[in-house]
This record gives C-alpha cells, sequence and structure tokens, in this order.
C-alpha cells in the first residue's frame, strides 16, 4: 500500500526569513499527521534554512531543479550534491516551468535523474501534456515519451524509489484541474507503463502523483482515485493553512 504523497512546490516565492516562519507554523499544524509523506520544496537559497526549520519534525525537502554535472562553470546553477549535502532528500525535476521557460529536455531530465540518484536525492520526475497536445490526442503519446526518456536506464529499484508527478501544463496554475476521468486515465495509464518497462513490484511500488491547481476543495476527490498517490501542490502550498487541509486530507 502506497502512503499518500504530499508536495508543495514553492516555485520562486518566500525568502530565507519567510521561509522558516513558514516551516515553523506548519510543523505545529501537520504535528500530528501519520501515515502521509509532507515535503516542501522551497527555493535553493532557503532550503537548508527550511531543513533546519523542519529538523525532527515529519516534513522533508526538497530542490526544484539540479544540475547533472557534480560540479564545474555552469554559473547560476547547483548540482544533486549540493541539493542533497543542504539536506534536501528529494528534487522535483522536469517540472513543465523548466521544460517550456528555460528548453530543459527530456534528455536532460534522464541525465537530471542520474545525478539525483547518484546523490542520494529522490526525484520527483514531471510529466504531462499541453493544451494543444490534448486537444490533439496526443496526451498518451505524450506521457510515455516524457516517461520513457526521463526514466531511460534506471532500474526496478530505482523507479520503485522514485515519485512521478503527472502535472497536465493546461492545469497549472489556471485553476483549472483535470476532472477524475481525465487524471484517472493518465495515472493508470502511467502506471501501466511503469509495470510493463520496470515490472509489477516497481510500478506497484512507484509514487504517482497529481499535480494543477489542487487546492483543499478538490484534494480528495483526486486522492479517492486509486492511481493517484497524492499531490504536488504550487499556489495552495504557499498558504500554511491551505496545505495543511490538503495534508489533512491525506491522512483522512
Ligand atoms: P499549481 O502548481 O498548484 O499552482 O497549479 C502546481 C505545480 O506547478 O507543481
Amino acid at each position: 500500500m502506497r502512503q499518500p504523497f504530499i508536495a508543495g512546490n514553492w516555485k520562486m516565492f518566500k525568502t530565507v526569513h519567510e521561509t522558516v516562519v513558514h516551516v515553523k507554523e506548519l510543523r505545529s499544524l501537520v504535528k500530528d499527521a501519520q501515515g502521509v509523506d509532507i515535503v516542501i520544496a522551497p527555493p535553493a537559497t532557503s532550503l537548508h534554512a527550511a531543513v533546519e526549520a523542519a529538523r525532527n519534525s515529519n516534513i522533508a525537502v526538497a530542490g526544484q531543479n539540479c544540475h547533472w554535472e557534480r560540479e564545474g562553470a555552469f554559473t547560476g546553477e547547483v548540482s544533486a550534491g549540493m541539493v542533497r549535502e543542504a539536506g534536501a532528500e528529494y528534487v522535483i525535476l522536469g517540472h513543465s516551468e523548466r521544460r517550456t521557460l528555460f528548453a530543459e529536455t527530456d534528455l536532460e531530465v534522464q541525465k537530471k535523474v542520474r545525478a539525483a540518484l547518484g546523490a542520494g536525492l529522490v526525484p520527483i520526475v514531471c510529466i504531462g501534456e499541453t493544451l494543444d497536445q490534448r486537444d490533439r490526442q496526443q496526451t498518451l503519446a505524450v506521457l510515455d515519451q516524457q516517461l520513457q526518456r526521463g526514466l531511460d536506464g534506471a532500474t526496478a529499484d530505482e523507479v520503485a524509489g522514485m515519485v512521478v508527478a503527472y502535472e497536465p501544463v493546461w492545469a497549472i496554475g489556471t485553476g483549472r484541474n483535470a476532472t477524475p476521468e481525465q487524471a484517472g486515465e493518465a495515472h493508470a495509464h502511467i502506471r501501466t507503463r511503469l509495470r510493463s518497462w520496470f515490472g509489477a513490484e516497481a510500478a506497484e511500488r512507484c509514487h504517482v502523483i497529481y499535480g494543477g491547481s489542487v487546492k483543499p476543495g478538490n484534494i480528495a476527490s483526486l486522492l479517492a482515485l486509486s492511481d493517484v498517490d497524492g499531490a504536488l501542490v504550487g499556489g495552495a502550498s504557499l498558504d500554511v493553512a491551505s496545505f495543511g487541509q490538503i495534508v489533512a486530507a491525506a491522512v483522512a
């Protein structure tokens, strides 16, 4: 049985000070939440402060991105090892904002997945179709390509420990989220693919979470779907109370 996994993607929001204030409030709000993985992904500048503020709590920390090289002349980048050393346990990779705004490719996502695993981080690999691709009935083909390329070279054991986030691009930050039918179809498809590529056990253990305008009001209907193992929450994760309610829905 997969334990629900709720992650907050803060994007480019919150300073170090704001991070510490937020984590202090959040840790008291979710202190009794059991049977759920709670993860927050602050900006790189706040990673270490978030880890310190969350110490001895049930909140884990994720990076939002990393580079695939261990170190080098890559101005503006941070390596997987640096993210890990700052105390993060997870890293979000291939988010659609990285893909569209920063031209990140499937091959780069794959290299980042390798680097993250090598550094001891759990990758949260994001995949999802644009509205245009959905309208052209290309959704499942797009998911196949992003998943297959992103995870290429991974072992069944590695996939078993990973998190895949299905985030339809048209649902991110738009207030429009996938219907349960749309999310259910995509998640079941992803699980089927994981099973045929990496085996039944890896597919059973891998967490497949949904992202895109997840709010306290729609989390329950998403979690009710058998192949939805949690959520990657953007906007609603910036507010402690909303994120706390989403975590609470995953406990219930
Ligand atoms: P949203 O973002 O919840 O604000 O739609 C989700 C994400 O980008 O991971």
